[in-house]
């Protein structure tokens, strides 16, 4: 079984999607706790949320999330989800973006503030990032993950597309020359959270060779599956490897 490709993306497997995204839920599941757990259920917005995939675990977990995304269609997706996974009672959409952010969410009301593949396609990624350091609590946290540059540049190189891969190489985050969604190296989005109020606490590479990999491996392989996972985990703070994750994901708190 497969995903529906990107357009011009390669065709996943299943198991192959599951192990793309198993350090990211991991790390999720470490920052926000089982409301069972300590701090009892934590108020969560999923900002750009989507389809619900995040929203719809963190509520499993107990906590109370509102997903804000522009796309009324996926926002009837995470419903469904909602509803199929028995916790539509902790969930809320909500259509809005980053620029009205305010008007949903109270000052200083957020715990967590999820924000995954959200500053790759805002008009103004400062914006966003003050807008959520005036939506979270003093003591809150943000978690960002973004697109890593050097990963697309070895991706277009090693598929052959190397003009393509010296122009992303050299192009500044954010040149609309690029059409195509804005996507950081490791110190550009550390130098964008800090200029906008955010101390990172940690960085992770997600996805360091489990886009590299094809999902003929990881279907056919045995054992590919586990092994891509404790590999992704084992590499996801080396910084030299780190700078060519697919995605980097950066966890900080506002300076207050
Ligand atoms: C690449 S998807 C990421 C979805 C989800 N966060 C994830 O990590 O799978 C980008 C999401 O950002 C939403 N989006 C686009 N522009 C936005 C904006 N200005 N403010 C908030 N969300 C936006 C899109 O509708 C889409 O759901």
């Amino acid at each position: 079984m497969v995903h529906q490709p990107r357009p011009g993306g390669p065709q996943r497997s299943v198991a192959h999607g599951i192990a793309r995204n198993a350090v990211l839920w991991e790390r999720v599941r470490d920052l926000l706790g089982s409301a069972d757990e300590g701090s009892g259920p934590r108020q969560v917005v999923d900002l750009g949320g989507g389809t619900g995939g995040l929203a719809v675990r963190a509520a499993e977990l107990g906590h109370h999330v509102t997903v804000i995304d522009p796309n009324p269609d996926a926002l009837a997706s995470m419903h469904r989800r909602a509803d199929e996974n028995n916790v539509a009672d902790r969930v809320v959409g909500v259509q809005g973006d980053t620029i009205d952010l305010g008007d949903h969410v109270a000052p200083g009301s957020v715990d967590v503030m999820l924000c995954h593949g959200v500053l790759e396609v805002v008009d103004d990624p400062g914006q966003a990032l003050e807008a959520i350091g005036d939506a979270l609590r003093s003591d809150g946290v943000l978690s960002v993950v973004v697109a890593g540059r050097y990963a697309a540049v070895l991706g277009r190189a090693l598929a052959g597309h190397l003009a393509a891969a010296r122009t992303l190489l050299e192009a500044p985050t954010g040149d609309a020359q690029a059409r195509s969604p804005r996507r950081y190296t490791r110190g550009e989005i550390l130098d964008l959270l800090a200029t906008h109020g955010f101390t990172a606490e940690s960085v992770h590479g997600l996805r360091v060779f489990a886009d590299l990999v094809p999902s003929s491996v990881v279907d056919t392989e045995p054992g590919a599956q586990t092994a891509l996972v404790e590999l992704e985990r084992a590499v996801a703070q080396i910084p030299e490897l780190t700078a060519v994750a697919g995605q980097l994901m950066v966890v900080s708190r506002r300076r207050n």
